[in-house]
């Protein structure tokens, strides 16, 4: 069988995890061109299936702007980036796999099904979690009527404190104005889990939640704005010290590329080069004195 051609949008850490998984299934898919701003990131890719260089573009417009020229796009671009692609592609009669959150509004979310519909091309939504094994067998044994009636989900997103403190106070994820709200980013596997594992429509949610622990109030007496500033009074002790978290822990490989984003030239990013990111991003902000606006709990 021809294998599925694909672009992707946004070579980012979601990008490069879809091509690195394609590029182990050449049988099946080949990813023909690539989409992102930065260079270095569509570079990765490319190495991966060879493709021209001129199939590195730099926006995702310019894709949609030429003739269709695969089966499917990736979207993975950040969560406010969604909608305005996955118009455009599916317009252009492209599948697509589209990454969660869909859109950022429930209208945004109708539009895409419907044109979707209209057009006759399938979107599938990124909710990794559905194809585990473990959620697997718990939708399996709920289908099976293991524990009877299922009358309520306890759905808790356990995000652990060290992914926290990187995504949602430093990072793509820490302003809800900036990005989208928690519900949304995170906790829409959630929304998604329920809405899946009932296997019927949903009647009510609630949710619950608020921002207490990562606020200025709880900084250390003392504490500089940024850890490499250097004097912080806890620095030995705070498991959030973005010197140990980023910078000694050399074993962090991903989250050294992500901080350094253009740098990071496809190669693991040198001490110099995080630093600098340390020095100048949000990523060597004081957790208790960085710009985060979502729930912590
Ligand atoms: N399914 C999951 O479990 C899961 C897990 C993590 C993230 N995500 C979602 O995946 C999406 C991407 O997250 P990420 O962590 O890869 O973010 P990222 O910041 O690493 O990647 C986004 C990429 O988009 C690129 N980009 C920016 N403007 C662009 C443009 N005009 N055209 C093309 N590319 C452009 C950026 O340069 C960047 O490389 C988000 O919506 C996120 O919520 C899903």
């Amino acid at each position: 069988m021809k294998p599925i051609s694909v672009v992707i949008i946004g070579a980012g850490n979601r990008g490069e995890v879809y091509a690195t998984h394609m590029a182990k299934l050449r049988e099946q898919f080949q990813v023909v061109a690539v989409a992102d701003p930065d260079p270095a990131r569509c570079e990765n890719i490319r190495r991966l299936f060879g493709f021209s260089e001129d199939a590195c573009y730099q926006d995702w417009r310019d894709i949609m702007a030429q003739p269709k020229m695969a089966d499917l796009v990736v979207i993975a671009t950040v969560d406010n980036m969604h909608y305005a692609p996955a118009l455009q592609a599916i317009e252009k009669g492209y599948d697509l796999l589209l990454e969660k959150p869909v859109a950022q509004t429930v209208q945004e979310c109708v539009d895409i099904a419907l044109e979707a519909q209209k057009k006759g091309v399938r979107v599938l939504v990124a909710h990794v979690l559905r194809y585990t094994p473990f959620f697997g067998k718990v939708k399996k044994l709920l289908m099976d009527g293991a524990v009877g009636e299922v009358m309520s989900i306890a759905q808790v997103e356990a995000i652990g404190n060290d992914h926290y403190g990187h995504a949602y106070v430093r990072g793509n994820w820490h302003n809800e104005q900036e990005s989208t709200p928690i519900l949304l980013a995170k906790c829409c596997h959630d929304l998604d889990m329920i809405q899946w594992l009932l296997g019927k429509p949903c009647r009510r949610v609630q949710s619950f939640g608020s921002l207490t622990h990562f606020v200025k109030e709880n900084a250390p007496a003392g504490a500089p704005k940024r850890c490499a500033d250097g004097g912080c009074p806890v620095s030995d002790t705070c498991p959030y010290n973005c010197l140990d978290f980023y910078y000694a822990k050399q074993g962090h490989v991903v989250l050294r590329k992500k901080i350094t984003g253009g740098i990071a030239k496809g190669s693991i990013p040198t001490d110099e080069e995080v630093m600098q990111a340390l020095k100048t991003t949000d990523f060597g902000l004081c957790v208790y004195q960085a710009n985060n606006n979502v729930p912590d709990h």
